[in-house]
């Protein structure tokens, strides 16, 4: 081969090789773009639930009137890829939730709810929301509301404090009534424990109190 026919093959293998690379970092920059995106969204949902809660809802109805309702306002940023809030917005993959508190379940104009939904009947009482927040496949089985539940007792309590601004004249807050009716019926966490170790059974520890209550 004459020098010059390897100077042009050398110049084409570079060419190739150039080529390739150029493919390789593209492929290397767009990738971890990717995931990075989706690393982010999927964070986003599963986050207040990822921890390991107690076995059932801590009564939160107490906690209601003292609610922090803006940080309510903030943690429905994770209802709102389902939900609208306001007053004639139209429904989304659920209904929009203004007027709920007090109102009517699977009230909502418009909106098909699931057999689930429709068949358990009753109001949305602030101790309804509390248990379908923490857990919404527990309380409603069937439901058509895919999210894995707000496992914070302050975080339930400051988004339905904030969702009870969300009428034109919101419902009084929980009574004493209620407050104690609720208490009675979510044992506190002390109690469950001095149940669960009367009755072992269930495969869970009695003997460490969940949460640290
Ligand atoms: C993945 C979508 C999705 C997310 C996220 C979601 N919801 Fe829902 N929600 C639904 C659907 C769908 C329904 C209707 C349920 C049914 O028909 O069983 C619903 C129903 C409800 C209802 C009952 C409304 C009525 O008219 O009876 C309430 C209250 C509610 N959601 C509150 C919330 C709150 C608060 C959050 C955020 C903490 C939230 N949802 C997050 C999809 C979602």
């Amino acid at each position: 081969m004459s020098l010059e026919s390897n100077k042009i093959f050398a110049a084409v293998l570079v060419a190739g090789i150039t080529a390739m690379l150029g493919g390789f970092v593209a492929e290397v920059m767009i990738h971890p773009h990717e995931l990075e995106t989706d690393v982010v969204s999927i964070e986003g949902a599963p986050e207040e639930g990822a921890a390991a809660g107690p076995a059932g809802p801590e009564p939160i109805l107490h906690l209601i009137a003292t609610a922090d309702i803006a940080k309510g306002e903030k943690l429905s940023k994770a209802c709102a890829s389902c939900h609208n809030f306001q007053k004639g917005d139209p429904a989304k993959i659920g209904p929009t939730l203004w007027d709920t508190v007090g109102h009517k379940k699977g009230g909502h104009a418009g909106f098909a709810y699931s057999e689930g939904m429709t068949a358990k009947g009753g109001t949305w009482t602030y101790a309804d929301l509390n248990k379908f927040l923490w857990k919404p496949k527990a309380f409603v089985p069937g439901t058509k509301m895919s999210f894995i539940g707000l496992k914070k007792p302050e975080d339930r309590a400051a988004i339905i404090a904030w969702l009870r601004t969300l009428e034109d004249s919101p419902p009084p807050m929980p009574s004493q009534g209620e407050i104690d009716a609720e208490a009675k019926e979510l044992a506190p966490p002390a109690e469950a424990a001095a149940d669960a170790a009367a009755v072992p059974a269930e495969g869970e520890k009695p003997a460490e109190a969940p949460n640290g209550h």
